[in-house]
């Protein structure tokens, strides 16, 4: 069944990759052809333990079933990117987005602050660490064939874009208005790619050929997102994908992302052997001075509309 559907995907359905083929040209140009066309798709067989991602699942769950209390105890501080920030907020004459969140770094170690992961659950530290080590793993092979398709060296997109890991957990209680309600607007993401897992409630949406296209729930897929910095370097020819997502009216959603982004200092640009006869879409930019100008949506004073 698998192995059907990586064969003939139509074309209202994000690709689905199945990593296990032992053909891994085909799988690296289906990785390619992919981010090309849809800027996001779907991992199965991919190498990452099953059982570990019900644990990682398992202790972030435990984790956001805590009272408030106790989750404010890795609560983020103001001037911080990292920390537990509760946003659910039901206002539905401004529509406003329903979901509490915890950030925290997983890599590299030097950029690991232990204040910010939870304590309770006890495993919570053990489990996530394991899944940093499993998810890197598979974010450099997505790289690597990335690069290729680009015909650059193997290690030439994680050199810029794969500076450190951050996993973002997404926690979105059930809604009584999901008509009305989001849960994130669209956006697409700021950092190089996003490796997603969710629960079994669908709500995960892309944009393509203006329309929304709901993502299938796939038991342990991954979901990756090529994200802006990628689109960047690639000189626009891989896609950031724009995304948002919906709330259950009954069931509480939960999703990790992991976002594979460039160390504030580097600079991201299109990559210099892909714009002799292209001209240059997007300006060299650090990648905090990206990040700023996004937050705050101020316009790129450059090539990028
Ligand atoms: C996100 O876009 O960061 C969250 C995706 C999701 O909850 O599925
Ligand atoms: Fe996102």
């Amino acid at each position: 069944m698998v192995a059907e559907r990586d064969q003939d995907i139509p074309s209202s359905r994000i690709p689905i990759i199945d990593l296990s083929n032992p053909d891994q040209e085909l799988v690296a140009r289906a990785v390619v052809k992919a981010s090309e066309e849809w800027g996001v798709f779907q991992l199965i067989n991919h190498g990452i333990p099953t059982e570990l991602i019900q644990r990682l699942q398992n202790v972030g769950r435990r984790f956001f079933e805590l009272s408030e209390g106790e989750k404010n105890e890795v609560a983020k501080l103001d001037d911080s990117r990292e920390g537990y920030a509760r946003r659910y907020a039901l206002d539905l004459e401004k529509r406003i987005g329903t979901v509490d969140q915890l950030f925290h770094n997983v890599w590299p170690p030097s950029a690991v602050n232990y204040s910010y992961w939870p304590k309770n659950p006890q495993d919570y530290r053990e489990v996530n660490e394991e899944y940093t080590r499993q998810v890197k793993m598979l974010s450099e092979k997505i790289m690597e064939w990335l690069s290729e398709g680009l015909g650059l060296r193997r290690e030439a997109i994680n050199e810029v874009v794969g500076g450190e890991y951050l996993l973002n957990v997404n926690y979105y209680p059930p809604c009584p208005h999901p008509d009305v309600i989001e849960g994130l607007d669209a956006h697409t993401d700021i950092s190089g790619l996003t490796l997603l897992l969710t629960n079994e409630i669908p709500g995960l949406q892309v944009f393509k050929d203006d329309q929304w296209i709901d993502v299938e729930y796939i038991p342990f897929a991954v979901i990756v997102n090529i994200s802006d910095q990628i689109l960047r370097i690639s000189n626009g020819k891989y896609k950031s994908v724009l995304h948002k997502t919906t709330v259950d009216k009954e069931k509480t959603r939960m999703s990790w992302a992991v976002l594979v982004r460039p160390t504030n200092d580097m600079v991201v640009g299109p990559f210099t052997e892909l714009i002799g006869n292209d001209p240059p879409k997007f300006k060299s930019m650090v990648y905090k001075d990206y990040i700023y100008r996004k937050v705050r949506n101020l316009p790129f004073v450059d090539l990028d509309s």
